[in-house]
This record gives C-alpha cells, structure tokens and sequence, in this order.
C-alpha cells in the first residue's frame, strides 16, 4: 500500500476481508474455486485486496480452511450466513486496523478507481462507504406496480468503514446482505461512491462467462 506519511506516521493500518465461505446455492457449486483464466475466481479478488490495503484475511468454508492461501494473511472458517463469515474475518483483523474493507470474492474483475474511492470517502470522514451503479432495468415491486427506477442504486463491495463501526455494527450479530446496511440500522453514515459496471458478482454461472470476457 502507498505509504503518504513517508514512513512516519501510521495514519491508517487498512485490512481487507475476502468472504469466501459460501456455497454457491445458485450457481450450483463453490464458484468461488472455479477457474477463471489461470488462476481461481477468489484469487482475482484477492489481488485486489492485497494492492488496496495492508493485510487481507480470507473466510473460507470450515472444510477449506487448512488449504494453501498464499494470497492471504490469515485464513477463517465463514459462518453460515454471509454476515457470521465477515464476524469471522473481524476475529482475525489485527487490533490495530483503522480501516476495514469487505469484499466478496465472488466479484473478481479489477476495479482499482472503486477501491480508491472507498477508502478515500473513510479517510474523509465516513463511517461507511459502498460503491454503487445506477440499475437499468425497470423495477417492479413483487404483488405491486412499477416503482420508480431513478431513486434506487445497486450496490456492490468492496465496502470501506472505520473499523470501530464496522465492529460496532456487528456486535449483535445483525444479519445483512451486506454491511453497510448494518451500518444503517446501527445509525452510521454511510456514503455512497460511483461503483463500476463491470464490478460485477458471481451468482448464476453466465456471470462467469462474462467475468471470462472481463478478465482477460
Ligand atoms: N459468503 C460467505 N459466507 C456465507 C455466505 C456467503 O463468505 N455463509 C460469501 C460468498 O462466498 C461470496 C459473498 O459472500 O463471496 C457473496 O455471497 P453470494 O454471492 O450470495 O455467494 P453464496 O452465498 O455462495 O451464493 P448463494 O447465495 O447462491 O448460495
Ligand atoms: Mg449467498
């Protein structure tokens, strides 16, 4: 990680946590082992974790945990909801951290101008920051009618936060699809950056065939 303080001045000790404990229910299998170039659809992910930050702790499934992960700096057993793996992480995140960022290890296409402005929008002050892209399909309400498009975004990782409100937000073990909606009904501010479209997850697998196209 760029060092701005020439070496003085520990600003921010910034960690990552790569959640890769799920089980690919809708994919069909464990995507995130699956190859993707020459390497594994979490590696990609990694990659990026260990340019943005300082130490990346990766949430396998408790089956995968003694695997070789030379890409990481720690290696955890995930919970049984995406929320109980990031739990996890936390565990292991050194004390000292300031700046956590979560990502999914199923979204491994390379968005450096994502990671930058996350952890840019924390250092300025936010508890919380999540890229986001505006949607492109109409939205329809499941048994109602058409909302309106415009006042919706879809929100992707990585995800920046203090790590006091990370922790925070955690601590009673809410569950979420993500983390900063922790963040939100904890009451913390969470601001939201220009995301990118080709940040996209792994959930069924034409996603992989478009992440073949996007990492090569
Ligand atoms: N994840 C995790 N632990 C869980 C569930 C999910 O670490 N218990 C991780 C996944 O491995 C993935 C990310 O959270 O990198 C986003 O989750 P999702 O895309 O939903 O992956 P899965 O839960 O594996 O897929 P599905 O919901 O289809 O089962
Ligand atoms: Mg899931």
């Amino acid at each position: 990680m760029t060092d701005f303080t020439g070496g003085n001045v520990p600003l921010m000790s910034t960690w990552a946590i790569v959640v890769a404990g799920g089980s690919g229910e809708r994919f069909g299998q464990r995507k995130q082992y699956l190859a993707l170039g020459a390497e594994r659809v979490l590696d990609w992910a990694l990659r990026s974790a260990a340019e943005g930050t300082d130490g990346v702790v990766l949430v396998v499934p408790a089956d995968a945990v003694d695997e070789p992960e030379p890409l990481a700096t720690f290696v955890v057993s995930g919970g049984a909801s995406r929320s109980g793996s990031v739990r996890a992480g936390l565990s292991a995140v050194p004390d000292d951290a300031t700046v956590i960022v979560v990502h999914d290890a199923a979204r491994p296409v390379p968005v450096p101008g994502v990671w930058v402005r996350v952890l840019a929008a924390v250092a300025e002050g936010a508890d919380a920051a999540v890229p986001a892209v505006p949607l492109s399909d109409t939205l329809r309400e499941v048994g109602g009618g058409t909302v309106d498009r415009a006042r919706f975004v879809a929100v992707q990782t990585p995800q920046a936060f203090r790590a006091d409100a990370l922790r925070g937000a955690h601590a009673s073990q809410p569950e979420g699809t993500d983390d900063a909606s922790l963040i939100d009904a904890a009451g913390g501010r969470v601001v939201v950056v220009e995301g990118d479209p080709a940040n996209i997850k792994i959930t069924t697998p034409i996603d992989l065939s478009v992440a073949e196209l996007l990492c090569r």
